[in-house]
């Protein structure tokens, strides 16, 4: 039964799955790629939004390797992965440097470009070229995991290769001609809407009939889940500080490490403090190092923000400022910015949040 994957899931697509992405249409080479850069680790309905605007804002490659590196970050705030972004500008360079201003069409010089891994390279051909190449996204790992019935966790170099040998022999046959753009799309849709992580529907599921995971009751066994060990957790201390005008007083983060490049408020980098008001001892440090001072200081909330490999809990204090030395801080890039602005710089998005909350109050 193995051999009409393809055929089954192609039928189940033309009923089922998503034909109206907008890097569907036109579905250029450009569009196709700066969609799978930001579905790398975004899902669809929040892609979409951006999508449109990063397309309307950089039309065709021309334009997203002519704009800087700051209008590119400032579209992509809030997607979070910024390296992805920097990716992106860094890559439509080179294709203006090296392939003639064209988003290359062989596999080896895609791979060669930063930010296209393998899968994201195959995803690119096969759906702006119709070439005739497997992908293994996360999505789709859990998909041929369960189907062809196959333990170890997918981040393992020897499952991967296995897990690659499937999404190969799955492919739908030469003769199928100029199917490989829906195939892609279909394997994709599959694992994102019926082959889910908890709750797959293995009813409504084409290919069930012959889903190892699926005949023997392993849905939740597989994908075989990471051993786990605990998420190492940070915090920092972060100051709003808000001059006579209402602005509030932004820092342009070191390009590399978290947020890289984005604008975010003052961090304090003091050691921490035994004494009575933490907090407060750190914001002064902070105001101290920026040549501000203070005044009365309000504690917001802790917010958590998860990443990939930690927890990070963010304090914030907010305080009127009043500048009164030079600034003793090394940080090369910082602004006075009002409510009005803020959309201008490129901003993290719990960071946003805190300065939508802060003009909230302000405003009411
Ligand atoms: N994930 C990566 N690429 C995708 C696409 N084209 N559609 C849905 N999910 C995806």
């Amino acid at each position: 039964m193995s051999g009409d994957f393809s055929d089954r899931l192609l039928h189940w697509f033309a009923s089922e799955g998503r034909h109206d992405l907008p890097w569907q249409h036109p579905r250029t080479a450009y569009r196709v790629w700066v969609s799978e850069i930001m579905l790398q680790q975004t899902q669809v309905a929040t892609v979409i939004g951006y999508f449109d605007r990063f397309i309307r804002a950089f039309p065709d490659l021309d334009a997203l390797a002519g704009a800087s590196l700051d209008q590119v970050l400032a579209m992509w705030a809030g997607l979070g992965y910024y390296s992805r972004a920097r990716n992106l500008h860094r890559a439509a360079q080179l294709c203006i440097a090296q392939h003639g201003g064209q988003l290359p069409d062989r596999l080896e010089e895609l791979l060669a470009l930063p930010g296209i891994g393998r899968s994201t390279a195959a995803a690119i051909l096969a759906q702006a070229h119709g070439q005739r190449l497997a992908i293994l996204d996360g999505n789709v790992k859990r998909v041929l995991s369960r189907h062809a019935g196959i333990a170890g966790y997918p981040g393992l170099p020897a499952v991967e290769r296995l897990l690659w040998q499937e999404a190969e022999t799955r492919l739908p046959p030469d003769k199928l001609g100029d199917r490989m753009p829906d195939y892609t799309q279909a394997l994709m849709d599959l694992g994102a809407g019926l082959c889910t992580r908890t709750r797959p529907r293995c009813t409504d599921c084409p290919v069930a009939g012959d889903c190892v995971a699926a005949l023997t009751g392993s849905t939740q066994e597989l994908p075989t889940r990471k051993a786990t060990r605990s998420v190492p957790e940070r915090s920092v201390h972060l100051l709003l500080a808000v001059d006579g005008r209402g602005r509030v007083l932004l820092e342009r983060r070191p390009a590399t490490g978290i947020w890289g490049g984005l604008w975010s408020l003052p961090e304090c980098t003091a050691a921490a403090s035994s004494g009575d008001d933490p907090q407060r001892e750190r914001a002064e440090a902070t105001a101290r190092a920026l040549g501000l001072e203070l005044g009365p200081l309000q504690n917001l909330a802790t917010l958590e923000h998860r990443f990939t490999h930690f927890l990070l809990h963010i304090e914030t204090s907010v305080a009127t400022a009043r500048t009164v030395a030079e600034r003793a801080s090394e940080v090369a890039d910082q602004a006075w910015v009002s409510s009005s602005a803020i959309a201008q710089y490129g901003t993290p998005a719990p960071i946003r949040r805190l300065l939508d909350l802060q003009f909230d109050a302000e405003r009411t």
